[in-house]
């Protein structure tokens, strides 16, 4: 038998056009309130989709058609939604077992839940030279500062600084911290667009950060130079959820390392980047 003809691209970005629509239609009614079990299903669904999605040729001929900041802005603040209900059932079971472990290390306790933070986050210390850091801050920790229990757990840094600007999450973390005694950590309220930082050695960015490219440069005119810098930007099918900030990266910033893109749920790939003098801006 010959073998099957090849499906124009043409008629992969009708497919793909046609897929989108289908979540946008199922996802539509779930702007706001509770997240109900069926929102919850659907977003993962979106999620598991954007994930495995196989046709790379067809999403960049799809991405020229101009759309992608239309679906961006209706799926971003859905999959944050779930994001954010998936972290308060984290925050709650992890709480549930902060009885006299104080002080002990994270890691254990995260299990299943830990959605990958904690484990990308110890990934990423194998390739980042903490040993003259002394403040390291997490801009946009959330309820549950997975991140920084890594660092915590791994590394002796003095001083431990999770940000954000929600007051709700700013309690929750303090809860986790002071819960387990975390004496490291500390945990502000602050936007990372108009957060200085100047005292800091090492930044990691949640990529859930908003405005992401404002923040960028909010980094690069406040941050000291040699400062370390996280950033989580989005690769192939994770310009769904995120805008990419590499393609508009502050000249002062400087990529120094490039890891390994690896699918997960939010298609998202990390780079260390450097802040060099500031008379390079
Ligand atoms: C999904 S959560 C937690 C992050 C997650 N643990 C991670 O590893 O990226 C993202 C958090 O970023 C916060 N956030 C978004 N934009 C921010 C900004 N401009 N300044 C501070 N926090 C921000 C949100 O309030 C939210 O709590």
């Amino acid at each position: 038998m010959p073998p099957p003809e090849p499906i124009p691209l043409a008629d992969r970005v009708a497919g793909l056009q046609s897929r989108l629509d289908a979540f946008r239609r199922s996802l539509e009614p779930f702007a706001y309130g509770a997240p109900e079990p069926v929102f919850m299903a659907a977003t993962q669904e979106f999620l598991e989709f954007v994930r495995t999605y196989p046709d790379e040729e067809a999403y960049a001929e799809w991405e020229r058609g101009d759309s992608t900041a239309q679906f961006r802005a209706f799926f971003a603040p859905r999959v944050l939604r779930f994001t954010a209900a998936v972290e308060r059932q984290t925050h709650a079971e992890l709480l549930a077992k902060s009885g006299g472990r104080a002080g002990g290390p994270m890691g254990p306790l995260l299990g299943a839940n830990r959605w990958g933070a904690y484990a990308r986050m110890a990934d990423i210390l194998a390739h980042l030279d903490l040993a003259a850091c002394r403040t390291f801050l997490m801009a946009g920790c959330g309820p549950v500062p997975d991140s920084l229990f890594c660092v915590h757990d791994h590394t002796s840094v003095e001083r431990l600084v999770g940000t954000d600007r929600d007051p709700l999450a700013v309690g929750m973390a303090r809860q986790l911290v002071n819960a387990f005694g975390l004496t490291r950590i500390r945990i502000e309220q602050a936007d990372a667009g108009g957060t200085d930082y100047g005292d800091v050695d090492a930044i990691c960015c949640s990529a859930f950060l908003a405005p992401r490219r404002a923040i960028m440069e909010r980094i690069a005119s406040t941050a000291r130079e040699g400062c370390s810098i996280i950033l989580r930007d989005p690769f192939f099918t994770g310009t769904l959820l995120f805008e990419r900030a590499l393609d508009a990266l502050p000249p002062r910033l400087a990529v120094v390392k490039e890891l390994p893109a690896a699918r997960s749920r939010f298609m998202l790939k990390y780079y260390l980047l450097r802040a060099g003098t500031r008379s390079t801006r």
